[in-house]
């Protein structure tokens, strides 16, 4: 088992190895802002604050939506991300999000 710490809600949680991090929080009511669960919107973007290297590899809906710039400082999409083998500590915020669901899928910030 493996522990999903929603900063930005304070909830902690513990889920089982390749565990999505957006479908934990909708089980566990952890608040994360989500529309499509496609990889689409944007709307479920997240900030890495811990364990990076705990979480699967970036999918290619990512790198089109969020773009290079976005994925090296930190940021992955929550319906595409799932925790692979090790703790990860994430939040979010209001302002960000708004800017990715407005970004084009161009891969530029
Ligand atoms: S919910 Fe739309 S991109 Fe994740």
């Amino acid at each position: 088992m493996v522990k999903i710490h929603f900063t930005t809600s304070g909830k902690e949680i513990e889920v089982p190895e390749e565990s999505n991090i957006l479908r934990t929080s909708l089980r566990y009511n952890c608040g994360l802002p989500n529309h499509c669960g496609g990889g689409v919107c944007g709307t479920c973007v997240f900030k890495i604050e811990e364990g990076a290297e705990f979480l699967d590899k970036v999918k290619i809906q990512e790198r089109r939506k969020l773009g290079e710039e976005w994925l090296k400082r930190g940021y992955r999409l929550g319906c595409q991300a799932f925790v692979e083998n090790g703790d990860v500590k994430i939040s979010w915020n209001e302002e960000v999000t708004k800017s990715v669901k407005k970004k084009k899928k161009t891969g530029s910030p």
